[in-house]
């Protein structure tokens, strides 16, 4: 028995020892040492794995706050550094930079075998060479009439509401059609998520679910000690509950395996030129080898993550707005009536609504105010070393400067939180900081098809449909950091009244 309590109190000690010494080195020793930032942040990385999980706040909104309290740069972690100064995003997402993704973040989605989720550079590059022709200007081009229908689906989704009598819950409504757009590009059968009762279709909802789960998944091992030792009350809280990502799992597994488990199936798909048929295609990698089904899997996991949220809540910001301010509103019809007098004939094509200033800077605006993904993009810095800003960075730090600081500066973007469109027209300057895409090799590979459903979306939308929002009207879109916004307030809900001509 006194055996069993030396051995317990050595291991105690051992711990305490240990733990003693990492916040010691960490706080006074540490690389970063001379950088600023909370104290528990510096010593630990619990630190930011409590401030998310368990206190369930915004990161993004955290990094506000500590910025505004320890100035441009901030030690968020013992290894981790978050710049606030807009010029350190180009000095870290640049086509120069082949640095890798951060793995505790990006290995939390479960798509490490996919173009997002590869950590380096080659990976992802193989990858994107593969995928990159499915998505070039020419392809989105090629695949105008598919985007136009699904938008020309939305649409007809909202007469069918407005003969109803119901309003239109645009939280998911644009959401659905993102949707629809990737699956049918991906695997070349729709989804038909913008028929789905009240636009609430299932793999949105599962999606939602899951968007939590991946904040929890990032911390899961640091948890899973405290997890299988402490009470069940507190387990609950932040054990990663996996009902939402088991459920999307599933949809996307019976919808993918359809297709994988035979590829002959491409070959009586409507279009050819899907991205699964690039994907399977063994001639277009190097190694002349398609990948394994996991992997294929997690590809069309991140494509819907990446292709869904992002669009639809670009173009729910966007709306929130216009409906907000009349005079912007009205400027947008009349752009488009004028290109689009009659709605019986001469529907423009992307290249004519390409060309149209104000709903070019209307979507500007939108991507801007909506910022694309919200978290930073963690990065590691090469063992060259980096500088950022004026700071030198020690080789393995992980950086990164999020879109959300670059897009809400004032000196950037005077009154940072109002929507302006007309800053956007008659000069280019401001183009080099709107980084909703990100930048350099690890930015995103879908904004021609981003842009295609944006341009055709608001065009569609805002010439066809007149639009009061409907009580309650929320007089502001929260969202809380979790990568993506996820925007929890009161739905924006709209009255869609169909226009005549
Ligand atoms: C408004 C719409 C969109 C926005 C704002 C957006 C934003 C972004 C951002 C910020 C990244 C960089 C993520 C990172 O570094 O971890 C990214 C990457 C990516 N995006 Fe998008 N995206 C949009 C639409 C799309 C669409 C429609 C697709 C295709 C279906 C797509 C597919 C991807 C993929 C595959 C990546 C990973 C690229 C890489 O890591 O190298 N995105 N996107």
């Amino acid at each position: 028995m006194a055996f069993l309590w030396s051995a317990a109190l050595a291991t105690v000690i051992t711990y305490a020892v240990y733990a003693v010494y990492t916040v010691t080195y960490n706080a006074c020793f540490h690389p970063l040492a001379r950088f600023p930032g909370p104290p528990v942040a510096r010593a630990t990385i619990y630190w930011k794995a409590y401030v998310e999980c368990i206190a369930n706040r915004s990161f993004c909104h955290v990094l506000v706050e500590l910025h505004a309290r320890y100035g441009e740069i901030v030690r968020v972690g013992p290894n981790e550094l978050h710049f606030a100064n807009p010029k350190a995003y180009h000095d870290i997402y640049n086509n120069k930079n082949r640095w890798d993704k951060e793995a505790r973040l990006y290995k939390s989605f479960g798509e490490d075998r996919s173009s997002f989720g590869f950590l380096t550079y080659a990976e992802a590059k193989n990858r994107k060479d593969v995928l990159n022709r499915a998505f070039s200007q020419a392809a989105i081009e090629g695949a105008e009439s598919l985007v136009a229908e699904k938008t020309k689906a939305l649409c007809a989704a909202f007469e069918r509401q407005s003969k109803a009598c119901k309003p239109a819950d645009l939280f998911f409504a644009f959401r659905c059609m993102a949707m629809d757009v990737i699956t049918v590009f991906c695997f070349g059968k729709p989804i038909h998520a913008v028929d789905a009762p009240d636009f609430k279709a299932p793999i949105l909802l599962a999606m939602d679910a899951a968007s939590v789960v991946f904040l929890r998944f990032k911390y899961s091992d640091l948890f899973k000690n405290i997890i299988t030792k402490c009470p069940p009350k507190l387990s609950k809280i932040i054990s990663p509950a996996t009902a939402g990502l088991v459920d999307l799992q599933q949809l996307l597994r019976r919808q993918i395996n359809d297709l994988t488990d035979d590829p002959e199936k491409l070959k009586f798909l409507p279009h050819n030129m899907t991205i699964y048929h690039r994907l399977m295609d063994a001639e277009a990698y190097r190694n002349k080898t398609v990948p394994s089904a996991g992997s294929l899997y997690e590809e069309a996991q991140a494509l819907m993550f990446g292709g869904g949220d992002t669009v639809g809540n670009t173009m729910m910001v966007g709306t929130f707005h216009l409906l907000q301010q009349s005079d912007k509103l009205q400027k947008l019809k009349a752009e488009l009536s004028e290109a689009w007098p009659s709605l019986n004939e001469h529907e423009p094509k992307l290249r004519d609504l390409e060309k149209m200033p104000y709903l070019n800077a209307v979507i500007k605006e939108s991507l801007r105010l909506s910022s694309g993904v919200v978290s930073g993009l963690l990065r590691v810095v090469p063992p060259t070393g980096a500088t950022i800003g004026a700071a030198v960075i020690p080789p393995g730090t992980i950086v990164s400067c999020g879109s959300t600081f670059v897009h809400y500066n004032a000196a950037l973007f005077p009154k940072p939180d109002e929507f302006l469109p007309e800053r956007w027209l008659g000069s280019t300057d401001s183009d080099n900081w709107l980084v909703a895409f990100s930048r350099g090799p690890r930015m995103c590979l879908g904004s021609n098809l981003a842009w295609a459903e944006l341009r055709l979306g608001f065009a569609h939308v805002f010439r066809k449909f007149d639009m009061v929002a409907a009580d309650p009207v929320p007089d502001k879109l929260p969202f809380r950091d979790t990568f993506l916004p996820s925007y929890h307030g009161t739905h924006l809900q709209v009255n869609m009244r169909p226009v005549d001509v």
